[in-house]
């Protein structure tokens, strides 16, 4: 009898682990189904396979014929190099000289000289085509490099420059004046901080404001609060989307370790919507609103621009409709909505994204433009979810410092940068800011399809991708063209153009003038060669083949110590 009751026993035991069991592998399918198809979608597989990708180069021939061109093409593929050689060399050559001695020393430097195009084209281009690393002055919207070239700039700052840089010297000068009095004492404010704190409550809808040094570290604060008030695990952020180099956010490529508290779910997609109505242990979501225009894929660059794929459109009402269904699931889950607006904050309105979409997060964080052109990053927020302490644990805390938060100098660059985001001349500048810029695009794609050049435009606002219609391995060419125009690029080159929004109508022709002249001489010089067997999907097997050759053959090579 006894016997049978602990068989009986036994077995509900077991019955019970099994059924938790199948509800464990219920949710961890529903993850795995909630993740974007893409390689950015699986983050561990991502960094397997790039930790076991071999380098490999081509030598000269292959450099010109990688897309099996006849020799009629090579040939004038090699003449095109060889002249915008000529030119680089002669019209940057201080700039050039003074960005190599530089980049000895610059690890920076060397990291995203080696990283401007495909990795077997890179040695070739950086030995023939160095890019200047080293700018002189900057004046309206234009810079100069060492040699006295100006340039349309269209890097802007990492997004810091919307107002013009001219609009940046000014914040910057003035700001110095106003708080030369106190000059860098830390630890105690300047005064000017509290007028910032109240206009960035405006601005953001929220109640309180905490000061960091960088964009980054605002997002680590704020996914650190959300962690602390939640009392749970895991943060969730989009497939493809940027949020600064810590680790928890970069669970890929580009960290050495894994995040095992990310869920990297994909954008716009209901199974993610599901795991965020049925897991406990998601304690915030991370949007950063500029995958709206190409959500789930990776921040572009054109070292990843292996053949024409790169493809981008930005749906403002279907990304309003996604981000208002996530406001509605994580308000329903107690769920921490953070938007990171460190890049399009002040840029697409000047409420922000919160206003540009009309959707209320519960964490913002700002950086970049903030600063009146200095370093900064910003938190903004409900004020229970903002608290560091619990009155009644008094060692439960969540903590957060910085030597340098709240910078005097940087408080008053920031405070020249509010007040004159409130006057009229500042307002002006978003009057029908959309349109202005999807018409500047629309008109220069019409100019570059009427010359039957395979390069589109897509934007969301002044924020630019270029794409390319034709299937080539040779897209990341323009890049060179494009520098050889006068138009200067940050090294993701063709990957994101940013304008910034003191760009007159005149300004924005001579950029697209000099656009259509570089896609036409490297159209001229026969890079964008195409016959019916170069399909997109073509050029990725050969260079699969190429990766798997390579892997076969670097095996039988001794190793190297
Ligand atoms: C959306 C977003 N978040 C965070 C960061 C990181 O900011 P920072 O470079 O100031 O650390 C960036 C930088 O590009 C960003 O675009």
């Amino acid at each position: 009898m006894e016997w049978a009751a602990n068989t009986f026993a036994l077995y509900g035991v077991g019955a019970a682990a099994l059924a938790t069991s199948m509800v464990t592998l219920g949710r961890r399918l529903e993850l795995s189904q909630a993740k974007h198809r893409s390689l950015a979608g699986h983050t561990r597989m991502a960094r397997r396979l790039a930790a076991a990708l071999p380098h490999y180069e081509y030598d000269q021939d292959r450099f010109f014929s990688a897309d099996g061109a006849p020799a009629e093409i090579v040939a004038l593929r090699r003449a095109g190099f060889a002249r915008l050689t000529d030119l680089y060399r002669t019209r940057f050559a201080e700039t050039i000289r003074r960005s190599a001695e530089a980049a000895e020393t610059i690890s920076d430097l060397q990291f995203t000289g080696a990283y401007r195009v495909p990795f077997q084209f890179s040695r070739m281009v950086r030995a023939n085509l160095p890019t200047g690393a080293l700018l002189q002055a900057s004046d309206g919207v234009t810079v100069t490099d060492l040699d006295g070239n100006r340039f349309y700039d269209l890097a802007g700052s990492y997004g810091v420059n919307v107002f013009g840089y001219d609009f940046y010297k000014g914040a910057i000068e003035r700001g110095a004046a106003r708080v030369h009095a106190l000059g860098p004492v830390l630890g105690a404010y300047h005064p000017l901080i509290i007028e910032n704190t109240k206009l960035l409550k405006e601005i953001s809808g929220q109640d309180e404001v905490s000061f960091h040094m960088s964009g980054t570290e605002a997002v680590m604060q704020a996914v650190r609060l959300a962690r602390y008030h939640t009392r749970r695990t895991h943060l969730v952020r989009f497939c493809g989307a940027y949020h600064g180099w810590w680790g928890d956010v970069q669970p890929g490529i580009g960290n050495p370790l894994p995040a095992h508290e990310t869920y990297t779910l994909a954008e716009m997609s209901e199974e993610t919507l599901h795991v965020l109505r049925t897991r406990r242990d998601i304690a915030c979501v991370l949007v950063n609103p500029e995958q709206g225009l190409h959500p789930n894929a990776p921040a572009p660059t054109d070292s990843a621009l292996v053949d024409s794929a790169r493809w981008s459109r930005f749906d403002k009402d279907a990304y309003t409709r996604w981000l208002k269904r996530l406001r509605e699931v994580c308000s329903e889950r107690g769920i921490v909505l953070i938007f990171d607006e460190v890049f399009v904050g002040f840029r697409l309105a000047p409420g922000g994204a919160q206003e540009y979409f009309g959707v209320r997060a519960d964490l913002v964080t700002y950086g970049k433009t903030l600063g009146g052109g200095l370093p900064i990053g910003v938190v903004c927020g409900r004020k229970g979810l903002m608290k560091r302490f619990r009155d009644d644990r008094p060692a439960d805390i969540c903590f957060a410092r910085g030597t340098f938060n709240s910078h005097p100098y940087v408080m008053a660059a920031m405070n020249e940068f509010l007040r004159a985001l409130r006057t009229p001349q500042m307002q002006a500048l978003y009057q029908n800011l959309d349109d202005t810029w999807n018409a500047r695009a629309r008109r220069l794609n019409r100019r570059l399809a009427d010359e039957g050049l395979p390069v589109e435009i897509a934007n969301m606002s002044a924020l630019w991708v270029v794409c390319y219609t034709r299937p080539s391995r040779y897209n990341w060419m323009l890049q060179y063209y494009l520098r050889a125009e006068g138009l200067a690029l940050s090294w993701v080159g063709t990957a994101r153009l940013i304008f910034s929004l003191n760009y007159t109508d005149a300004d924005f022709e001579a950029v697209a003038d000099r656009f259509v002249a570089a896609a036409k001489a490297m159209e001229r010089d026969a890079w964008w060669w195409h016959d019916a067997k170069l399909t997109n999907k073509a050029i990725k097997r050969t260079i699969m083949k190429e990766v798997i050759a390579r892997r076969l053959f670097a095996r039988r090579q001794p190793r190297a110590h």
